[in-house]
């Protein structure tokens, strides 16, 4: 049997939403959990209706929608804004807003209410943290506050200077006993997934099979629980150069970029609009219209300087 703490819940779940408790379940049944990042309420609205299970609002919003260089800069004002707008749009996923740099390091209470607040005000089903070491007893404390947390361990960006850049963790035996021991640490300490980022697929395998708690791995091979792609790397819409694990389904900054070129093409050669896009007016209207204006539009209107006529100018 478990010793994990049980997760409590901050409320019931809306109608059609997906429970947390399900993602265990898809677990325990070998369906693998399909999540995805979604930062505003047209890509949460995507993600719901093209069946997706979790959608995360990222910190990777900080680079893809606010054009950092990396997701340090994220405030909790900006992630509650994009929070608010996905959670909008996406009715059935679990959504999982990601604590930004700075609104979780510094104490358990300071955690606590900045969890707390993804729920109150931007509507998030739960929070997810980067990390191991004082992350634990963060988890630990926004999870008795009854607030929902999924881990994030192997490549942490937020942490990523301190990592040595943007690259693969675990990747020596005793770096991947480490990512196994935290992985252990973050389950003990009550969340209820946990993203492994970045790590050999041996290593992310070897961690799947030993928790209960689901894995949702993003470059961790195909042996976790469920995976987990930015959108705008899905979508290759991130001019930025995507990691080898990114898999692009689409190129829409091609299709965006030529479809914008059109339009200012069009409009520089007055080719838009034209009649469908226009509206039109009944004809005695129109012919009054242009009989009050006059031919040099200063119709009769114009010189009436009686009360309640409209002033000339
Ligand atoms: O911020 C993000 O989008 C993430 C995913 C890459 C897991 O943390």
């Amino acid at each position: 049997m478990s010793t994990r703490p049980r997760t409590p819940g901050h409320g019931a779940p809306a109608p059609g939403k997906l429970p947390i408790t399900e993602l265990a379940e898809m677990k325990q049944r070998g369906q693998a959990i399909a999540m995805i990042t979604a930062y505003d309420a047209p890509s949460g609205r995507l993600a719901d209706s093209a069946g997706a299970d979790v959608v995360l609002v990222g910190d990777s919003a900080a680079m893809t929608v606010l054009g950092h260089d990396s997701t340090v800069p994220a405030t909790m004002e900006e992630m509650l804004v994009l929070t608010r707008a996905a959670t909008r749009g996406a009715r059935h996923p679990l959504v999982v807003a990601d604590m930004p740099f700075g609104s979780f390091q510094i104490s358990d209470e300071e955690a606590v209410t900045n969890a707390i607040r993804f729920v109150k005000e931007a509507g998030a089903d739960a929070v997810k943290l980067e990390g191991a070491g004082a992350t634990l007893s963060r988890a630990r404390a926004i999870v008795a506050a009854g607030v929902p947390v999924m881990g994030h361990i192997g490549l942490t960006p937020q942490s990523a200077t301190a990592l040595g850049g943007f690259k693969a963790q675990g990747r020596t035996a005793d770096k991947a006993v480490q990512l196994y021991e935290d992985a252990l640490a973050l389950e003990a300490a009550g969340c209820f997934a946990l993203v492994l980022e970045a790590v050999p697929a041996p290593v992310a395998a070897r961690i799947s099979k030993r928790l209960e708690i689901p894995t949702i791995g993003i470059g961790a091979g195909g042996a976790t629980d469920g995976q987990v792609l930015v959108w705008h790397d899905l979508l290759g819409l991130y001019d930025g150069r995507s990691p080898r694990f990114v898999k692009r389904y689409a190129e829409l900054a091609t299709t965006i970029a030529d479809a914008v070129s059109r339009y200012v093409d069009d409009v520089r050669g007055h080719r838009f609009p034209e009649q469908v896009h226009t509206y039109t007016m009944p004809a005695d209207e129109l012919a009054e219209f242009e009989a009050r204006l006059g031919e040099d539009g200063q119709g009769a209107w114009a010189s009436d300087t009686s009360a309640g006529a409209a002033p000339a100018r």
